[in-house]
């Protein structure tokens, strides 16, 4: 387990990511029944900017940073997300920290509503436990995060979100998730889930989603974002979000949402995007159903 995710934190993966956890959040809080957050994989809920691992790659600058330095206005469906990053990470100077998926999440939910995190770095989960630990209503699980999927759905809530962010460390990563999700939706077919994975290998990506896809009993969108050509073996240059039970708003802002993520932080204009959306597999066309 060497991934760290302080390299990597505010890139142009996780704004795509994190914009769409803030809105599905803004989403399930406007009824006032209690929800349910399982972050899967949550790695160390904050992290410092001016740390030498986001200064080596500097990352979270052409990520977070162009939309935070952006002269025009922004969409108003990044406004939930950029608002949670300003008061988080403290805009003086520029952002000092940029807030992880769990902080976010805990930012964005009410009193009532339950966080659970799972994260197996020791030291990451140590930090999260340290950050989040005394928050009521948050556990820390330092196990792995699809032996906590199972073990938790579905929820007595009835009501709330799974992020699931792996760091696509092990070479079966998209196997591994797709039996995990595939297990956490016949137990609990009605949650949203948020699906993060890299798009390095686009023929690992679409055995991924050619699996999954006639399994699905509920409606998909799968978004990706490029911000420069992907080639294979090469740094990030895209990421894929699947989202299961997509909200409305999220849903609605998406297609205006993408190509303005793929302008402001594609480089040298080589941004590009794609939204599809997966009909559930019990939605067969007529004719195709069993009589
Ligand atoms: C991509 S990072 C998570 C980032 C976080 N979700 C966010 O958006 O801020 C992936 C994290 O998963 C942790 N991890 C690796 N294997 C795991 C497992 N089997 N179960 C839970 N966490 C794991 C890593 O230590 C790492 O911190």
């Amino acid at each position: 387990m060497n991934y760290d995710h302080a390299f990597h934190a505010g890139n142009f993966a996780d704004v795509l990511k994190h914009a769409c956890l803030c809105l599905c959040l803004v989403h399930l809080a406007k009824k006032d029944k209690p929800f349910l957050v399982l972050d899967t994989h949550g790695g160390q809920g904050r992290f410092d900017l001016a740390g030498p691992q986001a200064q080596r790659t500097q990352e979270a600058a052409a990520g977070i940073g162009r939309l935070l330095a952006h002269p025009g206005p922004c969409p108003e469906s990044l406004a939930p997300y950029l608002k949670a990053v300003r008061a988080l990470g403290g805009t003086g100077t520029g952002l000092r920290a940029y807030p992880g998926s769990p902080l976010l999440a805990r930012t964005l939910m009410r009193a009532q509503d339950r966080l659970v995190v799972a994260e197996l770095h020791p030291v990451h989960a140590r930090a999260l436990a340290a950050l989040l630990g005394r928050h009521p209503r948050t556990r820390i699980e330092p196990r792995d995060g699809y032996a906590v999927l199972k073990a938790l759905l579905p929820p007595p809530e009835r009501r709330g979100l799974v992020l699931i962010d792996p760091p696509f460390e092990q070479r079966d990563e998209f196997q591994a998730m797709a039996r995990a999700l595939k297990g956490a939706l016949r137990r609990w077919a009605s949650g949203t889930y948020l699906v993060w994975y890299p798009l390095k290998e686009e023929a690992a990506v679409a055995a991924f989603l050619a699996d999954l896809a006639p399994t699905l009993p509920c409606p998909a969108l799968v978004a990706t974002l490029r911000v420069r050509p992907v080639t294979a073996g090469e740094r990030l240059a895209g990421t894929g979000l699947m989202i299961l039970n997509p909200p409305h708003g999220l849903a609605t802002a998406l297609p205006s949402l993408l190509p303005w993520l793929a302008e402001t932080l594609g480089e040298g204009g080589a941004g590009s995007w794609s939204l599809e959306s997966l009909a559930p597999a019990a939605a067969a066309p007529r004719g195709d159903a069993p009589a």
